[in-house]
């Protein structure tokens, strides 16, 4: 199949490209698009046959329920069937946004949209090429991120491409991803709302507007079995081994330092902040690639350019990844969290 590519750009979204790929939206074909978060593989909700081509073209587990997306608050009535006084509170606030809420599933969402839960996650991006997608296609949009199963999440259409090019109909390209990691994922159908993943909302900002907010067992115990059923699964596991470094600054530098004693020409990636970069020294031997991921003061930056990373890794062939630890509160708790799952744990 070829593959489209509608490149949008600046505020004015181009609706004649935009309305070609709503157009195949319409009749059950799957397009890739942008959101804030990360790209997005879409496909008319309520089409289960155009579902279907989603889990086809990722290679995607069955048993892994999608996410729907919307346009507008209201949209939320048709697809839930009950909606608590606090998810209500939540939406106000946080959409269109990074958040995905899980709110019981109204009838009219296909059993394999949901993989057989009664419960659906429910998104509105904030987007604008994302918002004008789906007003255009005039229905809402069941969508996973767009890469192959196993694959970090795109933040590119470069990335989708690299995954997906020949087998879905078409990517809208609307440049970076800003937030880079994917959508929080809240429970909202229990007394106390418990984050099934933690994403571009952060627990701090969600437990200031409706107080107490829980963390899936999953999140702090790697042997517990996870509510959002993607979490199960090994985000990414690139070729190369991952380990997370941990320690001052000068402690991860010395580590570095025997590392590389040790390295004897084996491929080595260390993604880190400036400030960790900046103080090894400037003469690394050769078979070491350095990528600086942002300042440590700003790890909304370090957190949208992680996946660009790893995958940049993965094309220069390294043997081996060293990531550099993070705080794990606000922003920092998605971040560690797909550092953690792409290091499979291991740290040093
Ligand atoms: O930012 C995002 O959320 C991106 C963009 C495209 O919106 N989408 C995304 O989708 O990351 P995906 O399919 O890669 O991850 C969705 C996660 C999975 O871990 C899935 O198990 C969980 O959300 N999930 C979806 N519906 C659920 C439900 N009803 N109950 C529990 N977990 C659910
Ligand atoms: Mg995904």
């Amino acid at each position: 199949m070829e593959t489209k590519i509608w490149k949008i750009r600046g505020e004015g979204t181009d609706l004649a490209k935009l309305s070609e790929a709503a157009e195949l939206l319409k009749a059950g074909e799957v397009i890739a698009f942008p959101t804030e978060t990360v790209y997005g593989l879409g496909a008319n909700a309520l089409d289960e046959k155009a579902v279907e081509k989603i889990f086809l073209a990722k290679g995607r587990p069955g048993d892994n329920p999608l996410i729907v997306h919307i346009c507008s608050v209201d949209n939320v009535r048709q697809l839930a069937s009950d909606i608590p006084e606090k998810a209500i509170k939540i939406m106000e606030v946080f959409w269109p946004g990074p958040l995905t809420l899980v709110l019981p599933k109204a009838e009219i969402i296909p059993d394999i949209v949901t993989a057989g839960l009664d419960t659906v996650g429910i998104r509105f991006p904030s987007h604008p090429v994302a918002i004008k997608l789906i007003e255009l296609a005039k229905c809402p949009i069941a969508a996973p991120s767009a890469n192959l199963s196993g694959k970090p999440s795109p933040t590119t259409a470069e990335h989708v491409w690299q995954d997906l090019n020949g087998k879905i109909a078409g990517i809208v390209d609307g440049g970076k991803a800003n937030v880079g990691v994917e959508s929080t994922v809240l429970d909202v159908t229990g007394s106390v709302p418990v984050i099934l993943r933690p994403g571009g909302i952060t627990r701090e900002q969600l437990e200031s507007v409706i107080g107490e907010v829980k963390l899936d067992a999953v999140l702090h115990d790697l042997d517990a079995v996870p509510r959002a059923p993607g979490m199960k699964y090994t985000h990414y596991s690139p070729e190369a081994d991952v380990y997370i470094l941990k320690g001052s600054t000068r402690e991860k530098v010395d580590k570095i330092m025997n590392i590389l004693e040790s390295s004897k020409g084996k491929g080595i990636g260390i993604m880190a902040s400036q400030e960790l970069i900046g103080a090894l020294p400037k003469d690394l031997p050769e078979n070491v690639l350095t990528k600086v991921l942002g300042s440590e003061h700003d790890l909304e930056t370090i957190t949208a350019n992680l996946f660009d990373t790893l995958r940049w890794f993965d094309q220069k062939k390294v043997e081996v990844i060293y990531g550099e630890s993070f705080p794990d509160n606000n922003i920092g708790a998605a971040l560690m969290n797909r550092l953690i799952k792409a290091a499979g744990g291991k740290t040093i």
